[in-house]
């Protein structure tokens, strides 16, 4: 039997689709573009350097010459569909640049770099991944770039291989990264370029330039198609109320994305920011009402950052995160030392739940948010409500859902390939140019991939100061979603109607076969 699946071999000859200015490299170069967002002064300080950095955009020429390139390219952060396909582009990209151009592959992330673990990558194992899933072609990890000895050991490793660019596939800490390397290698007059590319099934790495990070469509096209079929069970058996949560750690747009998608009776937006009374009431009513027509079933959204923008939930954590940074390691202790209203809320939680607000922290004491139970909280709550209100004599039968690692290392849709086969074509260029601490992105998302406009951003554009761990650093803004924006808005307006009546859409399975149409689609939150 083969080793690969049928579809797995079919996705192997998938051609993605590119912008019509990618299709020669040799005859296209980056351009400054005049028109430059300005970026804070505050951030001056950190970024002596690239402060003044402007954007660059693609011009035709009538060709090029470059010397062999050598090239460095780690993923970084949790895996997104179509990663594989940015290294496929950097590849295929360096060697059109010049056939004797290398491209070095860290192992597992930061770390590979900081330990200078890499491995060369060739055609003959590369080709294995084309339009495939995953990060397992080079691993990935969480560590981050934090110290003066991280950024020196992160100089030496490219350094000792004389790469002339790196390019950081991840997130917004890890675009932060590339940024903040950018700036030390020419301060310590090292040639290597670092290039980012925006990653994150969260979509919350966008600006007005980045119109969406990759990944974050094959995720929402897989959850939609699970939450479809989990609707129309729920239409057809009419007995449970489904709690799904949605992976997204701070922001809601794949929630929101989702809702669009399936229509469901309810998809709570953490931006909004209500209290979990509120929340608890919207839904104890939203039940109340369906009993009332005979409907004891329903399809309920909750996005995995929710319980961090609940106001009184917000200034708990914030409260319990200062105790344990001072020290505060018993529970008994916390519990001792945190103050009224918090301490009252805090021992009305369930017990499950203030034990992962506590100890459930990942290496950098961050709260893991894809662990908390929000949904559990939401159901005792919503039962409690549920009895409280004598003339509900309804039984409320819920079933809880996560759903977050299935959709992140999947086949990537038409769309992630294209895109990320493009980012990588894109970065090949920019570090062939010289471009440094920028962002590759492309304009126009919504139309076909040959119309896509190609852009390189500074991603200090992207910078704002932020207090971490008690000092003002510089980090990439992470973009939430806009209550005022069109999306939400569009939501909000149908919201009462798919509360009460039942519109579920079925999107059905991710498809590669067929018509453009059901192939070839872009998430709905760009097409505004
Ligand atoms: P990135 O921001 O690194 O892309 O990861 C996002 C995410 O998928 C979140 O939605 C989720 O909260 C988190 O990763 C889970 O991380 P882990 O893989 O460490 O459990």
């Amino acid at each position: 039997m083969s080793t690969m699946s049928w579809l797995q071999q079919k996705r192997l000859e998938y051609k993605p689709k590119i912008p019509r200015l990618l299709q020669d490299l040799n005859q296209v170069v980056f351009k400054e573009l005049k028109k430059k967002k300005k970026c804070l002064d505050s951030l001056r300080p950190f970024f002596p350097k690239t402060w003044d950095q402007k954007p660059f955009g693609l011009e035709e020429v009538k060709s090029t010459k470059s010397s062999p390139l050598t090239v460095g390219v780690l993923f970084s952060g949790g895996p997104a569909s179509g990663g594989h396909n940015v290294i496929a582009a950097l590849l295929d990209g360096l060697k059109t640049i010049h056939p004797k151009s290398r491209l070095l592959g860290f192992l597992g992330g930061v770390e590979g770099l900081l330990q200078g673990s890499y491995k060369e990558l060739q055609e003959k194992e590369v080709g294995f991944f084309r339009n495939q899933g995953g990060f397992d072609l080079l691993g990935t990890g969480r560590g981050k770039i934090e110290t003066e000895e991280h950024l020196n050991k992160a100089l030496k490793a490219c350094q000792q291989q004389d790469l002339d660019g790196l390019v950081v596939i991840g997130g917004d800490d890890s675009n932060t990264n590339a940024a903040i390397l950018a700036e030390y290698f020419l301060e310590k007059g090292c040639q290597t370029k670092v290039v980012g590319i925006p990653k994150t099934i969260d979509g919350d790495l966008r600006s007005e330039d980045i119109e969406i990070s990759f990944g974050f469509d094959t995720a929402c096209k897989t959850y939609s198609e699970i939450i479809g079929n989990i609707a129309r069970d729920a239409l057809s058996a009419q007995k449970y109320y489904h709690f799904i949560k949605l992976m997204g750690r701070s922001a809601s747009h794949i929630c929101l994305e989702c809702a669009l998608n399936v229509q469901p009776n309810l998809a709570l937006i953490a931006e909004e920011k209500k209290s979990l009374e509120e929340i608890v009431k919207e839904i104890a009513d939203l039940i109340c009402l369906r009993f009332e027509k005979g409907k004891e079933y329903g399809v309920i959204l909750i996005p995995e950052g929710l319980i961090e923008f609940i106001p009184e939930m917000q200034s708990l954590i914030s409260q319990l995160n200062q105790l344990i940074q001072e020290g505060s390691s018993s529970f008994e202790k916390i519990v001792e030392r945190l103050q009224d209203p918090h301490r009252n809320l805090f021992l009305t939680l369930p017990e499950k739940i203030q034990k992962q607000l506590l100890f459930d922290r990942d290496p950098h004491g961050n709260m893991k948010l894809a662990q908390i139970d929000t949904d559990e909280l939401l159901i005792e709550r919503v039962t409690q409500e549920l009895k409280r209100r004598t003339s509900y004599k309804g039984k409320f039968s819920p079933q809880r859902h996560f759903l977050g690692y299935e959709g992140r290392a999947c086949f990537p849709s038409n769309f992630d390939a294209n895109y990320c086969y493009s980012l990588g074509l894109l970065a090949s260029l920019a570090i062939r140019d010289g471009l440094t601490g920028v962002i590759c992105s492309f304009q126009n998302l919504s139309s076909q991939s040959e119309e896509w406009r190609a852009k390189a951003v500074p991603i200090i554009e992207l910078m704002r100061l932020e207090v971490r761990k008690g000092k003002e650093k510089p980090v990439i803004e992470k973009s939430l979603v806009d209550i005022n924006g069109v999306c939400f808005v569009k939501y909000r307006h149908l919201k009462k109607l798919w509360a009460v009546e039942d519109h579920y859409r079925y999107p059905g399975p991710l498809q590669f076969f067929g018509d453009s149409s059901l192939i070839d689609s872009c998430p709905v939150i760009l097409n505004k």
